[in-house]
């Protein structure tokens, strides 16, 4: 049988990705009630660390324990890899040890190598190229705070400062998804043409839309969600901090003024960890409309729903994911 990873939200259709959302919503209602289903007894879940990580680390491995399984932290040093052994090695080595793999890693190279190398399914946990299964929190996230009475692919999301992986990934979501996406940052600091054009191609089957611009007027108008992330994407290293504060400060900080321009209760949204001070305010990250702390756990909900899904082949197919939730569902009615 194929193996399936998670490298890539662009390996997946619309329907199955909101497949693994419905899961998502599925599961949490299950265990807001103090039901665990323990769809993955007995299965291990390795996870490698290549850099440090609360929100992936943590969800993963709770996910992992609330669906009956166990996690295992890879943290760099604790194993071979990076020493003397191999990409390659790891991976066939891991495939007979655990049942799942989540990496995050350095570089995009290094979770695609796993994945050709292992016989297990690969997650991945973030890498210099994307962020996918922070995408499907992200997601669930807007689903549970659509404006009243608009669906999904009525929405406008606006993506603030820098081109980092985490904007990247918003993009090809969103866009796959049919709904209208904005990069609002300055020129030297957008999504590279070769990534925008990943985008359009989404839109031309989505019938979505995607802008990247400096211009705050265009950018924000009617925005529903506005979301961004830290100031130090693919430029990390070759800028210094003053010369980074100078690139964004101020016209790109999210603050109430530049809130004030979306639409009227427009939510506010940010992978984490957050530069308070710097790509946000105190102001709006506190604010009510600031659904930040609501999307870290929904990292939990994405990964519950992503290692169901992986783990249980039975659910990939859609019809039998309408089954298990079917189940799960009938088994909530018995508890309320
Ligand atoms: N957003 C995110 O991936 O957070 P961590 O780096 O803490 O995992």
């Amino acid at each position: 049988m194929t193996v399936r990873n998670f490298i890539d939200t662009q390996d997946f259709t619309k329907d199955e990705i909101l497949d693994i959302v419905h899961l998502g919503f599925t599961l949490k209602q299950c265990v807001e009630v103090g039901y665990f289903p323990p769809l993955l007894q007995g299965r291990t879940l390795g996870m490698i660390f290549e850099q440090s990580s609360t929100r992936t680390r943590v969800s993963f491995e709770t996910a992992m324990s609330q669906l009956g399984g166990h996690a295992q932290y890879l943290a760099p040093g604790q194993i071979q890899l990076g020493g003397h052994e191999s990409l390659e090695d790891t991976a066939r080595v891991l495939s007979r040890l655990v049942d799942v793999i989540m990496a995050r890693v350095a570089r995009h190279d290094t979770i695609v190598g796993l994945a050709k190398y292992a016989t297990v399914p690969v997650l991945n946990g973030m890498s210099d190229y994307n962020h996918p299964t922070q995408e499907i929190g992200d997601l669930i996230t807007m689903v549970e705070n659509l404006p009243t009475g608009k669906r999904l692919e009525d929405c406008k999301v606006v993506f603030v400062g820098d081109a980092t992986q985490v904007c990247a990934s918003l993009m090809m979501i969103t866009t796959k998804m049919g709904m209208k996406f904005v990069q609002f940052g300055p020129e030297a600091f957008q999504l590279r043409q070769q990534m925008q054009d990943i985008g359009r191609a989404n839109c031309v089957v989505s019938g979505g839309s995607m802008l990247v611009t400096d211009d705050a007027h265009k950018a924000l108008e009617g925005a529903d969600f506005i979301y961004t992330d830290v100031w130090y994407g693919d430029y990390e290293a070759e800028l210094g901090e003053a010369e980074r504060l100078e690139a964004f400060m101020p016209k790109y900080q999210v603050n109430t003024d530049l809130m004030a321009m979306a639409a009227p209760g427009a939510k506010f949204m940010h992978c984490l960890p957050a530069s308070r001070g710097e790509e946000v305010t105190d102001e709006v990250l506190d604010s009510c409309n600031s659904v930040a702390f609501d999307e870290a756990g929904n990292r939990l909900t994405a990964q519950r729903a992503l290692l169901a899904y992986f783990l249980r082949p039975e659910v990939a197919n859609p019809i039998k994911v309408e089954a298990i939730k079917a189940e799960l569902t009938t088994l909530l009615a018995g508890i309320l």
